[in-house]
């Protein structure tokens, strides 16, 4: 008898970890590397990237980083929920590469002042990445900074890092820098003080994925772990990821799943299956994102939302406060616990939408539900 197929499901539906085929990234990617190429100063070696909670942001950060590091850079991955200058001084003390080449970066001092921007500490911080960054360069090397959920980060420890790099970039020295977050948190950041050289930033806005792209990258995905699926199975699971990241992974990893269970009988994954695995999926996705989002909010936050799902664009916040019965002040103390929660966010002023996806059609569909645990 043939030995059973070891089937592994191929899916990463887990925050950061890398997918299997990394969709819709080869033009960041060939700029990057054209970046990386062209020398101090090329564009690409500044770049923002920004999108919705779970649209690929730091799996990307972790490709570019990765390139770097195979053309021999030095990468210092930090991200805004810690201490940035101060992280980035421990790991470049701690390079290995650095240390070879027997530069010795000091640790940076941790007093109670520290973090709170104090000049010394900033100083010190520009001294340690000139230092470390002009021996890279000597060394046909270069430094690559790369900070992840900057919409969390001190806007003054990012203005230190902004005034260090671009110092470096005008020494025409090989440094990099690449900050990711969620779209309006980012521009929060580049409308603030003293980080103008960030404004130049490449944009990379992740938006949806084409789904011909998704479609190709599922089939050869499946079919690389031992699976196949039918054309019109392969149509409608990559239509039902919307071409967003994190529902690519999820959609992928329940359909393969259902094909998984008569894999003995036939290795062919069916619309039945793809139909059973998407509706698990999206179902998996309310529950874990869309609930996790909107759990604990008070009801007038609720209502905020509610009201928000009977347009389908951008909703007027004058007009929300209106539907609430509620003067817009008010309506407004809801508008901004909604956007610091990452739930909604500003598109113009005076308006707002849903910052994650699919949040409408799910208030939409359990609209009754969520009002009864309001006693409502
Ligand atoms: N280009 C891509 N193609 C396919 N799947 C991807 C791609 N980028 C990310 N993913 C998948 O999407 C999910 C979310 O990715 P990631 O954690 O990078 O998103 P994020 O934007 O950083 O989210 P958050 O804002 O929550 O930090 C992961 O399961 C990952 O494997
Ligand atoms: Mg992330």
């Amino acid at each position: 008898m043939p030995k059973p197929l070891k089937l592994i499901n191929p899916f990463k539906p887990t925050a950061g970890m890398t997918p299997p085929v990394l969709i819709g990234r080869e033009g960041v990617i060939d700029d990057f590397v054209d970046g990386l190429d062209k020398g101090p100063g090329a564009p690409s070696r500044l770049m923002r990237i920004t999108g919705l909670g779970g649209s690929g942001k730091t799996v990307l950060l972790t490709q570019l980083g990765d390139i770097a590091t195979d053309r021999g850079w030095t990468v210092v991955n930090v991200s805004g929920r810690e201490p940035l200058c101060a992280s980035i001084q421990e790991q470049l003390a701690h390079d290995t590469q650095l240390r070879s080449l027997d530069i010795k970066i000091s640790l940076p001092v941790v007093s109670a002042e520290a973090h709170l921007g104090g000049a010394a500490e900033e100083l010190s911080f520009r001294e340690v990445l000139t230092r470390a960054t002009r021996s890279l360069t000597k060394h046909g090397s270069g430094l690559l900074i790369t900070v992840d959920e900057v919409q969390d980060a001190s806007h003054e420890e990012m203005a230190t890092i902004a005034t260090s790099v671009q110092y470096m970039v005008r020494e025409q020295q090989d440094i990099g820098l690449l900050f990711a977050g969620i779209t309006t948190g980012v521009l929060d950041l580049l409308n603030g003080e003293g980080i103008t050289f960030l404004r130049r930033a490449k944009a990379e806005e992740l938006a949806s994925i084409p789904t011909d792209e998704v479609a190709r990258a599922l089939r050869k995905t499946i079919e690389a772990s031992g699976l196949h699926i039918d054309d019109d199975a392969l149509a409608y699971a990559a239509g039902q990821s919307h071409g967003y990241a994190y529902l690519i992974q999820l959609v992928g990893y329940y359909v393969w799943r259902e094909g998984r269970r008569h894999s003995r009988e036939s290795v062919t994954i069916t619309l039945a299956d793809a139909r059973r695995g998407s509706e698990i999926a999206l179902q998996e996705f309310g529950s874990s994102v869309l609930e996790t989002a909107i759990s604990g909010l008070t009801k007038p936050a609720v209502d905020y939302l509610l009201a928000m799902t009977e347009d389908e664009g951008a909703s007027s916040t004058s007009e929300i406060a209106k539907r609430m019965g509620m003067p817009a002040p008010s309506a407004n103390t809801y508008r901004r616990i909604l956007i610091e929660r990452q739930i909604i966010e500003s598109t113009a002023p005076g308006f707002v939408a849903f910052s994650i996806p699919f949040m409408r059609e799910y208030l939409l569909q359990h609209r009754a539900d969520i009002l009864a645990r309001y006693g409502a």
